[in-house]
């Protein structure tokens, strides 16, 4: 670090350290963080999240039977526990802040808002009560507040899940196991109140490529193999085509290896199935007096694009399945926010190497705006793929602090200047150690049932629970 003097560049003299907001408090928001304060410099940052919780897609996302995945919050946590760290959760970027506050408040911004919402089939009847995203779902079983009191109910006996990545893997298997499997996890109290007067036996899993183009990871696939009293369907005659397609990259060998132990398997009697359907996608969900009377799909055949790219093209041949209800997990897909630039094709907000550029394909950058995670490259990647990825834009942004203007306003980057903007505004924003106050209290309601935790649900029940016992701050 350079000497003490006045004119040194922001970041290098205590008395005025670079001041970082980070609109996102998930995985792609820490590992920012935690590189920001791995740098050798004097920083103060502040995480704001729209919900009271922080941790993102890990609290909201991660399926409740997969537990131990969500240890990573710790390395989290010990980044919001830092001093030169302060929490904000409860507090939206365009509701309670605008870019322009935002630019007025920090040195630099740092966009981790994730992917929000979800691709679009496209399809007649995809409205239709009954057909759900996968968004809508997860967030339900995991507790999300937006989706607290939302009606999924699980009265049919046969479900369609489409897609073929590791979200639909989730949602087939929450499906289809025993419900007294997720008593014992983190599952939201209502979701599995639903799972277990759920009447569904045949879980139907749509891919609109073959075995050999499954997106999901091999642990993932085998988990639903390994599932008590469920059996998990595959057509050998499906293996055999995709047999010919030539080499498979690992990941496409071990999935057809576990495809083939389940087909030869088969069928053993059990009590619920997952049947896997290759090469079909959906072309309508067909109505039934306002419900779902079926699921029309459409078979394809495999060609390769100009660029190698293996491509499903419909052949016009249909035929019904007999679902009645239908979850899409066809891929997240993030939110533009106001007044910040949002490349509506790729659904992310366009950058390079994470400095925010005017458009895609724009070498305009904005000054002083950064993304990081989802909404830098588009939602797929495990959550340890953010961490080099979030270190990547803290690179750039490290680089472009050296030549920072001075702030027009320097009492606004006060940190003090935000408390006093949201208090202004009647924000209730929830810190670290409110924070921590749930966390322990959702622990303490787990521990009477030997659950690792019981959620608090809504944000409303999570603000009376610290204004029945405020943390100290
Ligand atoms: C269903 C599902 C299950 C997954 N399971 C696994 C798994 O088991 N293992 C694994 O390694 N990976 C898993 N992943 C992938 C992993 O969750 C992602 O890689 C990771 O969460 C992406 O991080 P992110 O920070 O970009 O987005 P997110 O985790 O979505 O975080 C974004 C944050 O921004 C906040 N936000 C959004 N808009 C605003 C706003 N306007 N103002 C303030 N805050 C805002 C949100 O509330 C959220 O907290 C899963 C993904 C999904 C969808
Ligand atoms: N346990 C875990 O580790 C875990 C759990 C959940 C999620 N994740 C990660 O989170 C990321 C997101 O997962 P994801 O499952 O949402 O996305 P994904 O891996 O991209 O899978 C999306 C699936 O939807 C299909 N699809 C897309 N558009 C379609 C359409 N119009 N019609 C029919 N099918 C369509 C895709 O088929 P094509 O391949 O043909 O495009 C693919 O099978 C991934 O990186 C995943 O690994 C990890």
């Amino acid at each position: 670090m350079s000497e003490l003097t006045s004119d040194a560049p922001i970041g290098e003299r205590p008395d005025r350290p670079l001041r970082v907001a980070v609109i996102g408090a998930g995985p792609s928001g820490f590992y920012a963080v935690a590189a920001l304060l791995d740098a050798d410099l004097h920083v103060s940052v502040d995480v704001f999240d729209r919900l009271p919780a922080p941790y993102g897609l890990v609290r909201y996302g991660v399926a409740p039977d997969h537990q131990k995945i969500k240890n990573v919050c710790r390395v989290f946590e010990k980044a919001a526990r830092d001093p030169r760290v302060r929490f904000f959760g409860n507090v939206e970027m365009g509701r309670d802040l605008s870019r322009d506050d935002l630019l007025r408040l920090y040195d630099q911004v740092v966009y981790a808002v994730g992917a929000q919402t979800d691709r679009r089939l496209g399809i007649p009847g995809e409205d239709l009560p009954g057909s759900w995203s996968s968004t809508e779902f997860v967030a339900w079983y995991n507790g999300h507040p937006d989706f607290a009191g939302a009606d999924f109910p699980l009265h049919h006996r046969q479900v369609a899940v489409v897609g073929i990545g590791n979200v639909a893997m989730d949602c087939a298997r929450v499906l289809a196991r025993p419900a007294e499997d997720l008593a014992a996890t983190d599952v939201a109290d209502e979701a599995l109140e639903v799972l277990r007067a759920s009447r569904v036996t045949d879980v139907h899993v749509l891919a609109r490529r073959g075995p050999a183009q499954a997106k999901c990871t091999p642990p993932e696939l085998k988990e639903l193999g390994e599932l008590d009293d469920v059996d998990v369907l595959v057509d050998p005659a499906d293996l055999e085509d995709a047999a010919a397609e030539g080499e498979l990259d690992r990941q496409a060998e071990k999935n057809m290896a576990l495809f083939q132990a389940l087909a030869e398997r088969g069928e053993r009697g059990s009590r619920r199935r997952i049947h896997f359907h290759f090469l079909v996608s959906p072309t309508e969900v067909i109505a039934d007096d306002g419900a779902i009377g079926g699921l029309r799909v459409e078979r394809n055949r495999l060609l390769a694009d100009a660029a190698g790219r293996v491509r499903p093209r419909g052949t016009g041949d249909t035929f019904v399945l007999p679902v009645s209800a239908v979850i899409r997990a066809i891929g997240y897909r993030s939110v533009a926010l106001p007044d910040v630039p949002f490349d509506d094709r790729q659904g992310v907000i366009p950058n390079r190497d994470g400095r925010v550029v005017e458009a895609a394909g724009s070498t305009a950058v904005r000054p002083r705006e950064y993304v990081v995670g989802w909404a830098k490259r588009g939602p797929s990647g495990l959550i340890g793929s953010n961490k080099p990825d979030s270190q990547q834009t803290v690179d750039a942004m490290l680089e472009d602090r050296k030549s920072l203007p001075p702030a027009a306003d320097e009492a606004a980057r006060r940190p003090a200047a935000v408390t006093a903007l949201l208090a202004e505004r009647g924000v209730r924003w929830v810190t670290f150690a409110d924070w921590q106050h749930l966390d322990a209290l959702e622990v303490a309601r787990g521990a009477e049932q030997g659950r690792p935790r019981v959620k608090l649900c809504l944000v409303d029940e999570m603000l009376a629970a610290l204004d029945a016992a405020p943390a100290e701050v």
